[in-house]
């Protein structure tokens, strides 16, 4: 549905204007964008326009997150949905503080670069932005691309600047334009993201490549898996031993991932207690070095971490 007819049915609501509209409309069709996501949904004109965009595409859905605190609001998201028909295409979360805990449970759903475009146009703090720029840069696929609203946005010159809670921040975080700094400190410095562009108050960005290959994702959870393994050996004897012994299968019984997964790993006991890194061995295997047993140590964990805290 074209922006032009969305406004029709809903009328002159804030925030997001038509022929602002109309520019996501071109931008989500050209560039076949079709798995969307929203942060900050405020009536739900910007998730109706954003969606209306995907049902002209033909394929694709809508994902935006509000506080609950939006489902007060008149109309609501849940009124612009129903008045323009678009309900099918956007799922709706609406969180206790921020969208960021709801992108972090992506995150454990293993939503990593599933997204096509991310719009963020909520929290106004270097805070939300800047943390929801770090998660989102996992969520977003490569060739993906993030939109920042509101560039140049204070506080202090903001309708808000006489509410008390804006009285009480610092007088810098009033007047620093926070998503500007996320944009130039965070986005266009990530050596991942480029094709910047700026265009009025939004700032775009493309995820160029993938800094979270399916690859190298599972070499990070190998690794995580690998630290979960030393920590347990320091304490329980029967693991260690099956460590040692049995890496694979250790490794498959703590992770529930297949020993396959493994296979490539050795372990050896060491003297050190600090971490040393891994070594390759001369077969081409990982060898990863075992600090001793907390039985074994001569200095106990509790002077230890009193000797590190000195
Ligand atoms: C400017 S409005 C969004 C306007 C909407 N995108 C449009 O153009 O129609 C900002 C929205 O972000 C929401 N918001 C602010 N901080 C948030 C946070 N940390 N988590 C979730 N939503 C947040 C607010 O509740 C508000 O509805």
């Amino acid at each position: 549905m074209r922006p032009e007819e969305i406004f029709e049915r809903i009328g002159p609501l804030p925030y997001m204007r038509v022929e602002q509209a109309r520019v996501f409309y071109d931008f989500i069709t050209s560039n076949n964008l079709q798995n969307c996501l929203e942060l900050g949904c405020f009536h739900g004109v910007s998730t109706a326009y954003l969606a209306g965009a995907i049902q002209d595409l033909g394929a694709g859905h809508l994902t935006t997150i509000d506080l609950t605190t939006a489902v007060d609001r008149k109309p609501n998201v849940e009124w612009i949905l129903g008045e323009t028909g678009l309900r099918q295409f956007v799922q709706v979360f609406l969180e206790p503080r921020s969208f960021n805990w709801r992108l972090m449970k992506f995150l454990e759903e293993g939503r990593y670069e599933s997204f096509d475009f991310c719009y963020i146009d909520g929290g106004h703090t270097w805070y939300d932005t800047g943390l929801a720029f770090c998660l989102i840069q996992r969520l977003l696929k490569p060739g993906g691309w993030v939109v920042f609203d509101d560039l140049a946005f204070t506080f202090r010159e903001s309708s808000n600047r006489d509410k008390s809670w804006v009285r009480r921040m610092p007088e810098e975080e009033q007047t620093t334009p926070q998503i500007k700094r996320v944009f130039d400190l965070l986005v266009e410095t990530d050596p991942h993201f480029g094709s910047f562009r700026h265009m009025g108050q939004f700032g775009f960005a493309r995820k160029e490549d993938s800094a979270w290959s399916k690859e190298q994702r599972g070499k990070k959870n190998v690794e995580a898996v690998i630290a979960r393994a030393l920590e347990r050996a320091g304490y329980d004897p029967e693991f260690r031993v099956m460590l040692l012994r049995f890496p694979t299968r250790a490794l498959s019984l703590i992770s529930g991932m297949p020993e396959s997964e493994f296979i490539h790993l050795c372990f050896l006991e060491t003297d050190h207690i600090a971490p040393i890194p891994n070594d390759i061995s001369e077969y081409g295997s990982t060898i990863v070095y075992v600090a001793p047993p907390t039985w074994e140590r001569t200095i106990s964990e509790q002077s230890l971490e009193a000797m590190l805290r000195r």
